[in-house]
């Protein structure tokens, strides 16, 4: 593992930065697709000098008449300048022994002093403006800091160093940041992916990673991307999503949510199932939160992003075969290896590859209670999405006999949907009930109903119980938990919003 100072030099040796939008201007660096193309009050002030100036000529008129000739381009020169003559000014040495806030001090000292020095032409908030940015690209991953500063972005991708787009509140939207060119998002890849003791180049173009903060990142890169390298960041709250949150966004009522935890507390084997970005792992996550102290829960994922609450849990993550092809651990290795842990419950962030047909077996002897997630549109779609990967692992039982270790394995599947306004919701629980004939047949418990779309584009429906009661219940009652014996009444629809 490279020292600090090794690492401060070897992430700011090659190419240069510049971030065409810098930001911190108190305004967000982001702006919708439809409003950034038009000039817009939220632009950061500094995007562009001449800008400035002429919306705001009688307080400036003096500063920009020196500034007039710095348009954007000079203002990154400038700043590039900067760049490099801080980085021959900081004494790697004394950096090794500094902690992370009198580095970040003293970097601002150096930042400002050059500035005098160079007499830069620059007012007060550009000043400050190019200390952050430099901070951010010599501590931090540059340009994207400030979208990783900002709470209400749970997504990052970028497409090339002149795309930068966000999700924010379930919307996708574009930003004004850019980066200087390819080699510098370049660089800021390698610095993540590093990080974690992996790599990224022409050879192995592509890699998991996650930021220190547990947010989980992928990066590819060309020549497999055609369009520059490309980067998606999945932020994770740092105060991880709770069943109060989700029942608060609408995203299930209170008698679902108690519905699902009295599931895991009675040890119903679950999958999660839904589309990208659906929500799946924070749901997997929540519903892990039931799990009892006193129960032994091994996680296996292929990136870490759980982030469980109990004391007795051991993590595993996958490893990516090297260049050579060689030395990867794969997840059904570690799905197999978990089995001779001893656990009480085996979660597996997704299954999507051989592991399925272990993690049924695992359900069906012993591990009760188990939890996962699967990449499917409905539960239906889940059940041949199972049958499919068990297909493609080699194993070849007769389909019949398959499905009746699926249903022997699986009690509920809860089917999560990013709907077209943006917002997620559970939008079925959905319980396997048991074969006719060659056939699994399974019960909705609890659905989502689509009644139409605001003017406003929200999606408006109710969430209701089916009236069937799940023949799981008796498990629960065993289990001594108790539910609201009304809460299958087909008459208490509940409405979206928050309850
Ligand atoms: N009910 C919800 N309401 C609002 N935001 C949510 C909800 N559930 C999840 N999110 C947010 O949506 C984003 C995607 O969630 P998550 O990572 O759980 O999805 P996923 O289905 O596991 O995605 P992937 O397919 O990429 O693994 C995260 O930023 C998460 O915080
Ligand atoms: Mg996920």
């Amino acid at each position: 593992m490279a020292t600090l100072k090794e690492q401060i030099a070897q992430w700011n040796s090659a190419t240069l930065w510049r971030a065409d939008a810098p930001t911190g201007t108190g305004a967000s660096p982001v702006a919708p697709v439809a409003a950034s193309a038009a000039p817009s009050v939220a632009a950061p002030a500094i995007s562009a000098v001449t800008s400035v100036a002429q919306h705001d000529l009688a307080a400036s008129k003096a500063a920009s008449v020196a500034r007039e000739s710095i348009d954007r381009d000079g203002y990154f020169e400038m700043k590039t300048m900067l760049h490099q003559k801080l980085l021959q000014r900081i004494d790697l040495t004394a950096v090794e022994t500094m902690s992370g806030d009198r580095l970040q001090s003293r970097l601002r000292e150096l930042a400002h002093q050059l500035i005098e020095e160079e007499q830069l032409p620059v007012n007060q908030q550009e000043h400050d403006q190019i200390i952050d940015d430099l901070q951010h690209e010599i501590l931090g991953l540059g340009p994207l800091e400030p979208l990783l500063a900002d709470p209400t972005i749970s997504e990052i991708m970028v497409n090339g160093s002149k795309n930068v787009f966000v999700e924010r509140r379930g919307q996708i939207v574009r930003t004004d940041v850019r980066f200087n060119d390819d080699a510098h998002l370049m660089k800021i890849i390698d610095k993540i992916v590093s990080r974690v003791g992996r790599r990224i180049d022409e050879a192995s173009p592509m890699a998991d990673a996650r930021l220190p903060d547990g947010s989980r990142v992928n990066a590819i890169i060309p020549p497999l991307a055609l369009d520059g390298p490309t980067l998606c960041i999945r932020r994770f709250a740092v105060v991880p999503l709770q069943m109060a949150d989700l029942m608060a966004k609408g995203a299930l009522t209170r008698d679902m949510a108690n519905l699902l935890a009295g599931m895991v507390k009675a040890k119903a084997n679950i999958i999660v199932s839904g589309g990208t970005g659906s929500g799946k792992t924070t749901l997997l996550n929540i519903l892990s939160s039931y799990i009892p102290e006193n129960e032994r829960i091994v996680t296996i994922e292929d990136t870490a992003e759980l982030q469980l609450q109990q004391d007795h849990v051991v993590r595993l993550e996958t490893r990516p075969p090297n260049i050579e092809e060689k030395g990867g651990i794969s997840m059904r290795a570690l799905v197999k290896n978990s089995l001779r842990m001893r656990p009480d419950r085996i979660v597996v962030g997704e299954v999507r590859g051989g592991e399925v047909i272990d993690m049924l077996q695992a359900m069906n002897t012993g591990h009760k209670g188990s939890l996962t997630t699967i990449h499917a549109n409905t539960p239906q779609d889940a059940l041949g999405r199972i049958e499919n990967l068990v297909s493609l692992s080699g194993m070849n039982l007769p389909i019949k006999a398959l499905r009746q270790q699926v249903v022997a394995a699986i009690n509920i599947i809860v089917q999560v949907n990013r709907l077209s306004d943006g917002t997620r919701k559970i939008i079925k629980i959905n319980e396997i009930t048991g074969m006719e004939g060659d056939i699994i047949t399974t019960q909705d418990i609890f659905i989502f109903e689509v009644e139409g779309t605001s003017a406003d584009g929200k999606v408006i429906g109710k969430f209701k119980p089916t009236g069937v009661r799940p023949a799981f219940a008796d498990q629960l009652q065993k289990a001594g938990i108790v539910l609201d014996q009304n809460m299958f009444d087909p008459d208490r629809a509940s409405a979206s919003g928050p309850n």
